[in-house]
Parts: C-alpha cells; structure tokens; sequence
C-alpha cells in the first residue's frame, strides 16, 4: 500500500492591511452582515460575502430558528441567494467573519462541513476556484479552492461514473 500526501496552501495575513483591497471590502462586508445575523440560540453571530464574477457582492449572516436544525449558516444563506439571482454565474471569493458577545471571534473563521459541501457544488459547476477568507480579529486565512477545504470529496462526478 502506498501512502500519498495531500498539500493544500493558505495564505495567513496578520492584518487586513495584507489584504488586497477587493478582498478587504469583502472581509468588511461580511462583519457587517454579521451584524444582522439572526442567532438568538448560540449568540454566535456569522457574516459572510460573496464576490461573482459580475462584479456583484453578496452578503448572508445565519438564520436560527427555535427548531435547532432548520437553522441556516451564513454562507449557505449568502450562496443560496446569490445562485437564486445570478443562477449559472460563478462565485469568485467569499469572506466569513464571527462575533459573539465580547466582540469579533480572534480566529479565523472557516465554514462548516455542510457549507463547504455546497460551495464545492457550485465550483465544481462553474469549473472556477472560488477563494475562501475566513477572516478573525488577529489572523485572516486564505485558501484559493473549496477543493482545498474538502479533500477526498463526493460530488456530482461520484453519482455518474
Ligand atoms: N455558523 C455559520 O453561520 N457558519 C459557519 O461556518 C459555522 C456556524 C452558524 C450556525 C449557527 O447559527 C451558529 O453559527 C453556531 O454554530
């Protein structure tokens, strides 16, 4: 049996000055929608923001609700409106941001499982990376694929073959 690695690169910024400035309007925006999250449950306040590729920007917090499991996360809530505007366009970058009640989360931020699972659709369909920045208070990584986040992955190829 042969044993085999799997490298993934992230880019980790110490300041948002780092930050190209597109990718710091996204990192804002997605603070910002946190702002309006709805999560009375967890008090754990999730933003996030999209980049398509029409130049337009798509903002999403999580939605909970008192049955625990309908709740939305942030970035599905963004990707789900913007695949319902924009269906076929692609998704360039998206940013996540968190807060709870002392303030923004230190770390950064990286999208649930199910999330990533749902990202990977819509790249896998556009064919192009989407970049994904999960942004905290002292550190912002940065990854250039959702691919990266979910190695060894089952979409829509494993349904066909
Ligand atoms: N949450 C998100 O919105 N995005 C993530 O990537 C992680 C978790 C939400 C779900 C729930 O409303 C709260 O954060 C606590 O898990």
């Amino acid at each position: 049996m042969e044993t085999r690695h799997i490298d993934i690169k992230v880019e980790v910024a110490s300041s948002l000055d780092e930050l190209e400035t597109a990718d710091r309007e996204l990192v804002m925006r997605a603070q910002k929608a946190a702002s309006r999250a709805y999560a009375p449950y967890s008090q754990f306040n999730v933003g996030a923001c999209l980049l398509l590729e029409n130049g337009e920007m798509i903002e999403g917090n999580n939605q909970e609700n008192a049955s625990y499991p309908c709740g939305c996360c942030a970035e599905r809530t963004a990707l789900n409106y913007a695949r319902s505007k924009f269906p076929g366009t692609a998704v360039e970058t998206i940013a996540i941001a968190a807060f709870n009640s002392d303030g923004q989360m230190n770390t950064p931020i990286p999208p649930c499982g199910i999330c990533r699972q749902a990202l990977l659709e819509c790249e896998a369909d556009s064919g192009r990376p989407i970049r994904v920045i999960m942004n905290g208070k002292s550190l912002t990584n940065i990854v250039h694929s959702v691919a990266d986040l979910l190695p060894l992955s089952f979409d829509k190829k494993n349904l066909n073959e």
